[in-house]
C-alpha cells in the first residue's frame, strides 16, 4: 500500500510539470484527489489494514495529499503568471508605431463650382431652390411651351420612364414649379443634374449639370437680364470679361438669346483656342419669359414680366479648373480628384 501511495505521488508530481493551462490542472486534481480519484480509491482500502498499519498509512496518505495540493496551488500560481505575461505581451501597445492616417475627403470640383455659382447669385439677392431629376413631361415640355413636334421631345433625345415621366432634359421645369407654387416677386437659381441621349465625347455626357435662373416681377426688362448676366460673368471670371448676346430661339422665352463671353484663354484678343474670334461660344441660353409660360403658371402677363437663363455647369467647371475632358468629372478617379 505504501508503494501504491508513493507511486500515485510520483505520477501526480510528474504529470503536473507538463501542464499548460487551468483546465488541465483541474482535470489532474479530480484525477488524483477527487471523490473517485486515485488517492481516494486507495484510501478506501484502508479498512483491510491492521490496527498498527492504519495510522501510519493514514498519515502518509494525508502528507501525500497535502504535497499534491501544494504542488497544484504552486502550479496554479505559475500558470496564472504565465497567462498574464502572455496577455500583456499580446496586448502591448507600441507607442512608437506611426498612427493610422485618416483620409480627409474634400468637395468635388463640380460641387465647388455649383457652390461658387450659387454664392454669386445669393449675393445678388437670389434664393437657391431644388427640383427633382425625374420630371413630368408636362413640366419639362408642355408648360414650357415646347411644341409637340419639338426635336428634344423625341424618344431618341430624351430618357422616358413612362409616356408622361422622364429624366429632365434641362433645369427649366424648376421655373414652372417655382411659378406655380409661389407668387411674384421671384428671384431663384436652381442647380442640378440633367439628362440627354448624347454620345460621350470630350465635352458631352448623357448626364450633365445646369444652373437655372428665374426672375419675375413688375417691370422686368431685357436690360435687367443683360445686367444680371454681365455682373455674374464678371464675378465668376473677372472684371475684364465681356458678354455678347446673340439672338436665338427657345419656346419658353421671347425674345431669346445665347450668350458668348470673352475667350478664357486670350480674354478677347483672339487666339488659336477661339479661332481668332476672341469669344467663347454658347456659355448660356436666356431670354424674357414667354407670356404664355407665365399664363400657364397662373401669373398675369399684363402685370408681370420676367427673364430666365440656363447655363452648363460642367463646362464652367472645366474652364475654371483647366479640365479638358468631361469624363474626368464623372469617373471619380481619386488620382484626378485629389488635385482639386
Ligand atoms: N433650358 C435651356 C437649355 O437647356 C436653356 C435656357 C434656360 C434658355 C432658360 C432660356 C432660358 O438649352
Amino acid at each position: 500500500m505504501k508503494d501504491e501511495i508513493n507511486k500515485i505521488k510520483e505520477e501526480a508530481m510528474g504529470e503536473i510539470k507538463t501542464l499548460n493551462n487551468m483546465e488541465e490542472l483541474e482535470e489532474l486534481r479530480i484525477k488524483f484527489l477527487g471523490k473517485k480519484g486515485k488517492l481516494t480509491k486507495v484510501l478506501r482500502g484502508m479498512g483491510k489494514l491492521s490496527n498498527d498499519e492504519r495510522p501510519v498509512i493514514g498519515q502518509m496518505a494525508n502528507e501525500v495529499r497535502r504535497d499534491i495540493e501544494k504542488e497544484i496551488n504552486n502550479t496554479r500560481k505559475r500558470l496564472k503568471r504565465e497567462i498574464q505575461k502572455k496577455k500583456l505581451e499580446k496586448e502591448r501597445i507600441d507607442i512608437s508605431i506611426p498612427g493610422k492616417n485618416f483620409i480627409l475627403g474634400h468637395r468635388h470640383p463640380l460641387v465647388k463650382t455649383i457652390e461658387e455659382l450659387e454664392n454669386i447669385f445669393m449675393n445678388m439677392g437670389f434664393s437657391v431652390v431644388y427640383g427633382p431629376e425625374v420630371e413630368t413631361v408636362e413640366n419639362n415640355f408642355d408648360e414650357l411651351n415646347s411644341p409637340e413636334n419639338h426635336p428634344s421631345r423625341d424618344l431618341t433625345d430624351t430618357f422616358y420612364i413612362t409616356e408622361d415621366i422622364l429624366l429632365r432634359t434641362h433645369t427649366s421645369p424648376v421655373q414652372i414649379r417655382v411659378m406655380k407654387e409661389n407668387k411674384p416677386p421671384l428671384r431663384i437659381v436652381s442647380a442640378g443634374r440633367t439628362f440627354r441621349f448624347d454620345d460621350v465625347d470630350d465635352t458631352h455626357s448623357p448626364m450633365f449639370h445646369q444652373l437655372e435662373g428665374l426672375v419675375v416681377d413688375e417691370n422686368i426688362t431685357m436690360a435687367n437680364l443683360k445686367e444680371t448676366i454681365d455682373t455674374f460673368i464678371k464675378e465668376l471670371f473677372g472684371e475684364d470679361m465681356k458678354t455678347r448676346f446673340r439672338p436665338h430661339y427657345f419656346p419658353f422665352t421671347e425674345p431669346s438669346a445665347e450668350v458668348d463671353v470673352s475667350c478664357f484663354n486670350c480674354k478677347g484678343k483672339g487666339c488659336e483656342e477661339c479661332n481668332g474670334t476672341g469669344w467663347s461660344m454658347e456659355l448660356l441660353g436666356c431670354g424674357m419669359v414667354n407670356p404664355k409660360v407665365l399664363k400657364n403658371c397662373g401669373i398675369d402677363p399684363d402685370k408681370y414680366s420676367g427673364f430666365a437663363f440656363g447655363l452648363g455647369i460642367d463646362r464652367i467647371a472645366m474652364v475654371k479648373y483647366g479640365i479638358d475632358n468631361i469624363r474626368l468629372l464623372f469617373e471619380n478617379d481619386m488620382r484626378f480628384l485629389e488635385q482639386f
